[in-house]
């Protein structure tokens, strides 16, 4: 672990708005008095009728309810766009940076308003009430921002289904939520290379209708590419013909705080991915207000999250935080090394960036291309720096700062989950002291806690699993439809508290390193994939008789996909068959989902009661067969050393 340290210099201490001292008083208050704390911090967005009661929690076993300023009403739309007309009209509220790097657009919070009302307006003459669910499967275009918005304006709960996920996946999401409406484009378009969007949505559809269970109302189609596509004449309609039958004007429904907003789904260890839900008010005071005081976001700067609207980072910190600070934040459709590698850094000289945020796994990519693309460019106007979605590894972490930044700009390490809707844990740039690979200390409010296996709580110095004592207002309110697997899933591990399903270590200062997961979920390129997801996608082949999946460390992804496959008798371990395989899983799932490597195992290690025991596969995947620990247990211990000859990951 890297021991040094970073001081925060003098200038960020007096332009920030948290120094040291004030973090820690406002950090007392928050677990002192949350009431007290987050009563005052509510008031940072606008109400249309105020709140009186603030937290209402209960961890208690069989009785998980989470409530925050409960008897409130807003809604969320107005307060990321009506609310800062006056003021800020003629603001950009969005810069649009096409894949292509002569396509750029400004967008200001009056275009904002009227494009997000004419998108609320259609869905509304497509009877879209509250409380309805919509899915939207959209590139990184405006219209994504738009179709969030609406749904918000109108209470409708969106449920943005990432555009990297196959047919298959983007059905089982439809159907779990009930979506009558689909919001998508005839084709995106990521590093000059063509998504077909609609066609994907077509064969989501199709394979929902035979099943004859509910099914798609509507699907709005934006124009895109115009890429050739099939429209259905009863159930598509394009986007900019239904625009021009709409007015720019949409009254905003009045929303309880407690009403949902957002379904997102994610991975987990078990099952299918889950629908994550956020409600309204206390995702958007706890977004609004992290993103202001993390970033160190003033009026005029210009801030840049390169994430996809289709994970969580998206939601939080590319729209509702930003947009809810009267921000100007920039949405980028293509990918870091698309025409070049200078790509990230000449948009960042295009734009005047000041505030950048991005993952672990360009930061590594890009490293991989040396200094030179980098230094190429000015980034003069660069003045933050943020990494978030998997723990940075110093090295990556002092590449950033040295080259990136040149010396000059802090780096925020930026922990939390779908499931927090914000940031949990991270430097304050003029409070925090930086330590290369640690995410610091913990935002206010927030009260980490390190267990051993047994749920006992460790103090001081000491690493375990991490959970969270207390409540949070953006903390999410239930899985969508299910809400004792809400329960199970993360507070049945340990009683009382959420368990993140993270390890952690707390250092003599008390900063806080994640370490990475501890159950059956890898991070892949700060993407997480559920190993059972993967195995069950394997087991659908026809050749295929068992499969187990484990992640393994990949300098550029962070973890890569280990698959250990055995097959049906008589099938022959063949080079073609790897590759049909590796191919059949992308189809199903999408391509993050794609094996990174896979062994064909004759059988695979399992207790004699029949349990596949996965640290020894780990420990494998990761080359280490010196350490794979006691296998006495094992059923059939002569399977080891077929795995551990064979093993793919050989140095
Ligand atoms: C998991 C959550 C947070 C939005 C993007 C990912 C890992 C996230 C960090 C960080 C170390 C991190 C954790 C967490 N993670 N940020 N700064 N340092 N690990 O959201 O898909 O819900 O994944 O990502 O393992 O549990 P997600």
């Amino acid at each position: 672990m890297s021991e040094k340290i970073y001081d925060v210099s003098a200038d960020w201490a007096k332009r920030a708005y948290i120094d040291d001292a004030k973090y820690r008083e406002m950090y007392a208050h928050s677990v002192k008095d949350p009431n007290g704390f987050w009563g005052e911090h509510g008031k940072r967005i606008d109400w249309i009728k105020p709140y009186t009661k603030v937290e209402n929690v209960s961890f208690a076993p069989g009785n998980i309810s989470i409530k925050w300023f409960e008897d409130g009403v807003l809604n969320v739309a107005w307060n990321c766009i009506d609310r800062h007309l006056e003021k800020r009209g003629d603001q950009t509220a969005i810069i649009w940076e096409g894949d292509d790097p002569s396509e750029s657009r400004h967008i200001t919070y009056r275009q904002l308003h009227d494009e997000v009302c004419k998108m609320a307006n259609i869905l509304r003459t497509r009877n879209v009430k509250r409380g309805d669910r919509v899915t939207i499967y959209l590139p990184m275009i405006p219209e994504a921002a738009y179709a969030m918005l609406a749904c918000a304006r109108i209470g409708a709960i969106h449920s943005v289904v990432f555009g990297g996920f196959s047919p298959d996946s983007l059905a089982q999401r439809i159907e779990d939520c009930d979506s009558k409406v689909v919001i998508t484009a005839d084709e995106g378009l990521r590093g000059g290379r063509k998504v077909p969007l609609k066609a994907n949505v077509d064969a989501a559809i199709a394979k929902i209708d035979s099943k004859d269970s509910g099914g798609v109302d509507w699907v709005v189609v934006v124009k895109r590419t115009g890429g050739k596509i099939d429209m259905n004449p009863t159930r598509d309609l394009w986007y900019h013909e239904a625009a021009e039958m709409v007015t720019t004007e949409c009254p905003v429904e009045h929303m309880h705080a407690e009403d949902p907003l957002f379904i997102l789904y994610t991975s987990g260890s078990t099952g299918t991915p889950k629908g994550v839900l956020h409600t309204s008010a206390g995702y958007l005071v706890f977004a609004s207000m992290t993103h202001q005081y993390v970033f160190d976001y003033h009026d005029g700067d210009i801030y840049w999250c390169t994430a996809d609207v289709g994970w969580v980072t998206g939601h939080s910190y590319i729209l509702y935080g930003p947009l809810c600070n009267g921000a100007t934040t920039l949405m980028f459709e293509g990918v870091p090394n698309y025409p070049d590698n200078s790509r990230f850094w000449n948009v960042v000289d295009k734009h005047k960036v000041n505030i950048f945020y991005t993952a672990p796994t360009a930061i590594r990519a890009l490293m991989q291309g040396g200094d030179e693309p980098v230094k190429k460019t000015s980034r003069k106007s660069l003045r933050l720096l943020g990494s978030v979605g998997e723990p940075i590894n110093p090295e990556a972490w002092e590449w950033y700062y040295r080259v990136v930044g040149d010396d000059r700009c802090p780096i925020v390490d930026t922990w939390w989950q779908t499931e927090t809707g914000g940031i949990l844990i991270t430097p304050l740039p003029g409070a925090t002291k930086l330590k290369p690979g640690s995410a610091t200390r913990p935002f206010f409010g927030v009260v980490p806690e390190i267990v051993d296996a047994d749920g006992k709580t460790l103090d001081g110095e000491t690493s375990g699993n991490l959970c969270l004592t207390k409540s949070w207002p953006g903390q999410m309110r239930t899985v969508y439809g299910d809400h004792a697997r809400f329960e199970q899933t993360y507070f049945s591990t340990y009683k009382n508290k959420y368990f993140t399903g993270d390890g952690c270590r707390r250092d003599a200062d008390g900063y806080y390193w994640i370490t990475g997961r501890v159950d059956d979920v890898i991070n892949v390129s700060g993407h997480r994939m559920g190993t059972a997801e993967v195995e069950s996608s394997l087991v659908a082949h026809e050749a295929v008789s068992e499969a187990a999946v484990v992640g393994y460390p990949h300098d550029i992804k962070g973890q890569g996909i280990y698959a250990y496959v055995t097959l049906m008798k008589g099938t022959e371990p063949t080079e073609a068959l790897r590759k049909e395989l590796v191919a059949w899983v992308r189809k199903d799932i999408g391509p993050i989902a794609s094996p990174d490597l896979i062994q064909f195992a004759p059988g695979l290690p399992k207790t004699r009661s029949g349990k596949i025991m996965r640290r020894i596969l780990r420990k494998i995947a990761e080359d280490e067969p010196s350490s794979l620990g006691d296998t006495s247990t094992l059923a059939d211990p002569a399977v080891v050393d077929d795995l551990v000859q064979n093993r793919q990951n050989k140095k």
